[in-house]
């Protein structure tokens, strides 16, 4: 009711503005990296295993996307993502040397449960979900598992639910790093340093909501967008587009900032914006070219940059300042803004934000 809204609208930016508290929470007694995070069978496993399948639905399939990017980067451990429902039916190739993680945040979805049975019903044993619901059937039906602590999540459309996910897969990708002997005590510790300032970054990010509400009265009367990013970003920028269409019924599409010109080019007109992930990185000068073709064809660009990416605003280019450089836990930061983006944009179009139309928080049938 009212009262647990305190001062916000919707449960929706309720939870969105909870995220300091539940990555706080999330990480709360956590002293070291360790594979005991994830269970006391966690060191034998992660030993054994030599590559990664990640199972999920929506947002927490995003969330699966991203960790493949750092558990490739840091474990060097090949990692595969499936959509749940397109695995359970298809034929692949079981290796019993696999760990499959399913990401949920309701440890219900049917898809994700069958898609996990399915894996082991292929002599694929090693399970480990991350997941927010400690009683739920995804958490009995695996091996291991890491609770993630966001809280009950009201608003239909995921928020400190994916943000936490991402933070338990960043474990992860340490714990299976260290298990492979593949990372220093001295990198470990920085990392683990990273994550624990991750609330007082949020909150500083959080603080950029009266820019982004006037970026939000802008979108609001269009009916496209486009979200790129590249690399570790790409799953960020698929996540902004889906949580657009999700709430405010904006059609919305993301790309991988290098496939512009292969197809979505030709949608780009004055009546499009392109709403950009661009801090500074190995590929932000190859960004930036993608960002002058879509300038060339009158595209409007929402950039979300940083101080030394050397963006400034101009005509066509709209600029919000990212407040510090984030390396690897980027994506998590950049998460903030894109859900603000999306939940201020329905409320301008005044839609249902907490329900939306024809979906479901927990989607227990096929
Ligand atoms: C529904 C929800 C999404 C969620 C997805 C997967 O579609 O609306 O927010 O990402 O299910 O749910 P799960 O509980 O498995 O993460």
């Amino acid at each position: 009711g009212a009262a647990e809204l305190g001062p916000y609208r919707h449960y929706m930016q309720k939870e969105i503005f909870e995220q300091p508290r539940a990555v706080g929470d999330t990480l709360q007694d956590i002293d070291s990296i360790t594979p005991e995070l994830f269970g006391n069978e966690a060191y034998r496993i992660f030993n054994d295993i030599d590559n990664v399948l990640i199972l999920a639905c929506g947002t927490s399939s995003y969330a699966g996307m991203t960790a493949k990017y750092w558990i490739e980067s840091i474990a060097k451990i090949p990692v595969n993502v499936e959509i749940a429902s397109e695995y359970r039916y298809r034929d692949s190739v079981p290796n019993p040397k696999t760990l499959v993680v399913t990401i949920s945040q309701s440890g219900e979805t049917a898809d994700t449960l069958a898609a996990l049975k399915h894996a082991r019903s292929l002599g694929m044993e090693n399970t480990l979900t991350i997941c927010n619901v400690q009683t739920s059937a995804m958490v009995r039906e695996c091996k291991l598992n890491f609770i993630t602590r966001a809280g009950v999540e009201i608003g239909v459309a995921s928020t400190k639910a994916f943000t936490t996910q991402l933070v338990g897969l960043f474990l992860l990708t340490l714990a299976l790093a260290q298990v492979k002997g593949r990372i220093s005590e001295e990198k470990e510790a920085d990392y683990l340093k990273q994550l624990r300032h991750l609330p007082t970054a949020i909150s500083a990010v959080l603080a950029l909501e009266p820019q982004i509400m006037a970026w939000a009265d802008r979108f609001a009367s269009k009916e496209n967008a486009l979200f790129l990013g590249r690399g570790m970003h790409y799953p960020i920028a698929l996540e902004g587009a889906l949580k657009l269409k999700e709430i405010s019924y904006i059609h919305a599409e993301a790309y991988p900032a290098g496939e512009l010109k292969h197809g979505p080019l030709a949608l780009v007109t004055e009546h499009m914006p392109v709403v950009t992930i661009a801090p500074k990185d190995e590929l932000l000068e190859k960004l930036k070219s993608n960002m002058q073709e879509v300038r060339a064809r009158g595209g409007e660009l929402y950039v979300f940059a940083d101080n030394d990416s050397r963006i400034v605003n101009s005509e066509g280019m709209h600029v919000i300042r990212m407040p510090e450089h984030y390396g690897k836990l980027s994506p998590i930061l950049h998460t903030i803004p894109l859900q603000l983006l999306s939940y201020h944009t329905a409320c301008v179009r005044g839609t249902d934000v907490d329900k939306p139309r024809n979906l479901a928080k927990s989607v227990t049938v096929e």
